[in-house]
């Protein structure tokens, strides 16, 4: 079986007269090594390898993609699977060969398909195909009548390979040849400067209305505690919202970046299925960028409790929680300071800054619940919201996940109390019924107040 997957399928295409019908008419079955592509003979019509040469796009070609929103592209089946992203990974930790990584949202019925990987090499338009490793990602969600899932599709490379321009992800049967190809996903090649930054944060997917003050004060204090770069996803930001994100852009902060839902259908499930995948696409992107990734949403954030700033924070925790492994994942448990008129707000302070005002906060959620983490890029191979799930192999190891003591830090989750429509009535009031104290943000105060003050003047949003 093994030496099955393995083995790769290649696939001759003969173009038609309108150049347009492909008749996956053999398939011949080669070990890799034993092909180089130079030598591979490619039957087509000779004009069409001259508008290759050209640097046509080969899509144009024979490849009909069909595409939602600009970014998702739709793979050509009776069941529904769209592809995001695709990244090349030849992290060191994987202990394989590089792999390609798709990033997908699709409806379960997949799984009674096979997936095939297209992989197109230099100028070449016959592809090799190869089954893909498909990996369930999140909880999922419904809509119309379906469960869909994200999954992350993964395609095998050999050290000998030439590394692919693009690639396609095609559902087939076991018994019949792999299907036409129906898309085409350049490849993106992560960025390895020479010098790594220290701080990333990868936000979930944003939609909709986020206060414009309360996006100030997040950015401000994340730039206070060593965060170098924001990436932030848009499916349908309210004009208000996505002006203070373009500023930031503009300064260079925040890298935003389109993530539409993939489905027009109205709700949030949809847009929440985007989720997983936008915090994927900006680990990859940024896997050699940063030591560290930060994933948060934009209503919490990590506070480090005892130092100023992340680097510190984090300096602190290996002091306190040794651990040797060399790519640790911090994991934060979660408080809420629930904006509620049962918990006292200090009015001294402004009501634009609600870290500032909001300073009583409930019993931490028990380990696990609602955590978020900091984590190493190199070593993850899944990361959610809430952790990374799945690690590198070199890296999946003791000691690879470190807990953090909640003197050292906390993740401090700033809303309205969700947890009677979650849990069942009542739970807001039990909960609320010990409150804390907790002055951490005090802290911060000064330097918060003058930078955010300053960028409420720029974005004319008002005074402190
Ligand atoms: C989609 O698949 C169907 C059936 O497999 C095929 O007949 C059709 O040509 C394909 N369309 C595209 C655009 O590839
Ligand atoms: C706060 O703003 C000042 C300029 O007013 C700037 O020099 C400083 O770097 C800012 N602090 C942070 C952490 O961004
Ligand atoms: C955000 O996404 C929506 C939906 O795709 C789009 O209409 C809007 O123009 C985007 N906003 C920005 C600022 O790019």
């Amino acid at each position: 079986m093994l030496q099955v997957c393995r083995r790769r399928q290649r696939v001759l295409k003969y173009l038609g007269i309108t150049g347009l019908l492909v008749l996956l008419v053999q398939l011949y079955v080669y070990q890799r090594a034993t092909v180089p592509l130079s030598d591979k003979k490619i039957a087509q019509d000779p004009s069409l390898v001259d508008r290759i040469r050209e640097g046509k796009d080969l899509r144009s070609l024979d490849i009909n993609v069909k595409k939602f929103n600009d970014v998702w592209q739709i793979v050509n089946s009776t069941e529904e699977m769209y592809l995001f992203s695709a990244f090349y990974d030849d992290r060191p930790s994987l202990l394989t060969d590089p792999v390609i990584r798709v990033i997908t949202v699709s409806e379960d019925q997949i799984e009674q398909r096979k997936a095939y990987c297209y992989l197109w090499f230099g100028e070449s338009t016959d592809p090799f195909v190869e089954e893909a490793d498909v990996l369930r990602l999140g909880i999922g969600g419904w809509r119309h009548g379906k469960h869909f899932r994200e999954r992350l599709c993964t395609c095998k490379l050999r050290k000998a390979d030439e590394i692919p321009k693009a690639v396609s992800i095609e559902l087939g049967d076991a018994n019949s040849n792999p299907p036409k190809p129906s898309t085409y996903l350049t490849i993106q090649h992560p960025e390895k400067p020479t010098i790594k930054q220290d701080f990333i944060s990868c936000v979930s997917v944003t939609f909709w209305k986020i206060d414009p003050h309360r996006i100030v004060e997040w950015m401000e204090l994340h730039k206070i505690w060593g965060v170098h770069k924001v990436t932030i996803y848009n499916s349908s930001i309210a004009d208000e919202s996505a002006k203070v994100f373009l500023h930031y852009q503009k300064e260079g902060f925040v890298d935003f970046r389109q993530a539409p839902q993939f489905l027009p259908d109205p709700g949030e499930m949809s847009i929440l299925l985007t989720m997983i995948p936008v915090i994927l696409d900006c680990l990859y992107r940024n896997m050699y960028k940063y030591n560290k990734v930060v994933v948060t949403d934009l209503d919490e954030m990590i506070v480090p409790r005892t130092t100023l700033n992340y680097k510190a924070l984090l300096n602190e925790i290996d002091k306190q929680q040794p651990s040797d492994h060399k790519a640790r994942a911090y994991v934060f448990r979660n408080d809420f300071f629930f904006m509620d008129p049962r918990m006292p707000e200090d009015k001294e302070m402004p009501d634009k800054l609600v870290t500032l005002r909001h300073r009583v906060r409930v019993q931490p959620c028990a380990p696990g619940n609602s955590v978020k983490s900091i984590i190493d890029p190199q070593a993850c191979v899944v990361m959610h919201n809430h952790f990374c799930s799945v690690r590198t192999n070199g890296h999946d190891t003791d000691g690879n996940t470190v807990h953090v003591n909640i003197e050292l830090g906390l993740n401090q989750h700033y809303k309205k109390c969700h947890l009677d429509k979650l849990t069942g009535p009542g739970e807001c009031a039990r909960r609320m019924e010990e409150q804390t104290k907790d002055d951490t943000m005090l802290r911060f105060k000064d330097q918060l107040m003058r930078n955010a003050s300053r960028q409420f003047r720029v974005l004319e949003l008002g005074t402190l």
